[in-house]
């Protein structure tokens, strides 16, 4: 294992009517909240209401934000921090899944100064205060509702980017697996995608000695193959949405990542995709990711091959380490394309046209990835191998 320093603040209340949790917790923040929203889900699905009745049982001063897009666009953060400034609001509320998260992780910290809230995103400025951020949240994928992370999309520039901050974590979240009840299919497919990629991210690094982190991950992979496809027959299944939920928060709140660093590679081309086309983020990682695995097979197969054998049940008798690895990655195609994920760019009628600006794009910062640093042209290759 590599040395570690490890922080997460987070304060998690789990479980079915864990809502009533806001009765206690938000009277130490103030009177004046923001609720920040997406597209109406939470209205639809009653989430809504049970926040509504809380705040009004409180007293509280209730401003809203609701529109957050999926990939949610800078602009939409650029209105809720003037909400903020112009009513003193004391804690913002983010109601959703990671795009109303990531918007009011922007939101909180965008409050604080007086620069742009793309200065934040793009790092000209840093975020070292932030209002006070809490989450319910209603859809498992991101674990945004346990990391400092936010990822926000500039679609004037066609650019989308992860930043971050300690003062983004949120003080706590909600998380009551009833309310991803309404999560139809093709999210929940999108979250376990989500996930699973979060897990492989930090799967492929190369510190040595790192039983436990595997271990882990290894079981929450093997967990959320044996759980999606029960999930999506009976969405409404409390134990199954569940699993999917603290498999999300565990997949990107800190835990696996203990002692090693992660490759973030995929991650990082899929940004740069979907700011340009503007897909669901877990769509584009199930096309690149079996790709960017096959790509750099080479780098570990033996690392690799532990995947295959440990995760999907690879027989490994008289293979060569390559040959597993490559078996493992074909079972997790296969399993991700019957769960009902896209697995070439066409799907969604994309073609080379613009490689060479999402090329760029990921190279904003240099060569990237930690398992293996791509170049433009392996950038270039992963994206022809996603067509
Ligand atoms: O907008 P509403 O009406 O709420 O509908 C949403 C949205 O259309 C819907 N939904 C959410 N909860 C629901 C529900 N529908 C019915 N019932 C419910 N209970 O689901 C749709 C997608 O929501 P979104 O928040 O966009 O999905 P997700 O949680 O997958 O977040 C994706 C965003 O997070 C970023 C992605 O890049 C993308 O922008 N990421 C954030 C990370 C982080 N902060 O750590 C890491 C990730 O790797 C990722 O990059
Ligand atoms: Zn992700």
């Amino acid at each position: 294992m590599n040395e570690f320093s490890f922080y997460n603040p987070v304060k998690i209340h789990f479980g079915k009517g864990s809502i009533e949790h806001l009765r206690k917790e938000l009277p130490q923040y103030g009177k004046n909240i923001l609720i920040v929203y997406g597209g109406g889900s939470i209205k639809s699905n009653g989430v809504y209401d049970d926040i509504m009745a809380i705040l009004n049982d409180l007293n509280m001063n209730v401003f809203e934000l609701s529109g957050v897009e999926p990939n949610p666009r800078v602009e939409t953060a650029r209105k809720g921090i003037e909400i903020c400034k112009e009513n003193q609001i004391d804690i913002v509320l983010a109601v959703g899944g990671g795009s109303v998260i990531d918007c009011s992780k922007l939101i909180v910290a965008g409050a604080k100064v007086e620069a742009d809230a793309w200065d934040i995103v793009t790092r000209k400025v840093m975020a070292t205060e932030a209002l006070p951020l809490a989450t319910v949240l209603t859809l498992a994928a991101t674990a945004s509702e346990m990391n400092s992370g936010s990822v926000i999309t500039n679609l004037e520039t066609k650019e989308k980017y992860g930043w971050g901050s300690p003062a983004t974590f949120p003080k706590f979240s909600i998380l009551d697996p009833s309310y991803t009840y309404s999560v139809p299919a093709n999210q929940t497919v999108n979250g376990v995608v989500d996930t699973m990629s979060h897990i492989f991210e930090q799967y492929f690094n190369n510190a040595t000695n790192t039983p436990i982190t595997d271990e882990m991950s290894e079981g929450i992979l093997r967990t959320l193959i044996d759980v999606a496809p029960k999930a999506l027959k009976d969405p409404s299944n409390y134990e199954h949405r569940e699993t999917l939920m603290l498999a999300g928060t565990i997949g990107l709140n800190g835990f696996l990542a203990l002692g090693s660093r992660g490759d973030w590679a995929t991650h990082n081309i899929e940004h740069a995709v979907s700011a340009y086309y503007d897909i669901a983020h877990a769509s584009g990682l199930a096309i690149l990711f079996p790709n960017w695995m096959k790509h750099n097979l080479h780098v570990n197969p033996s690392r690799f091959a532990k995947l295959a054998v440990n995760v999907f049940n690879i027989d490994p008798t008289n293979k060569s380490e390559e040959q597993v690895g490559l078996e493992g990655i074909e079972a997790l195609s296969a399993f991700w394309t019957s769960l009902g994920a896209p697995n070439r760019l066409a799907d969604y009628d994309i073609d080379a046209t613009h490689f060479e600006e999402m090329v760029e794009h990921c190279l904003v910062y240099g060569p990237f990835g930690n398992f293996n640093k791509l170049e433009a042209e392996d950038v270039r290759k992963i994206l022809e191998m996603s067509l």
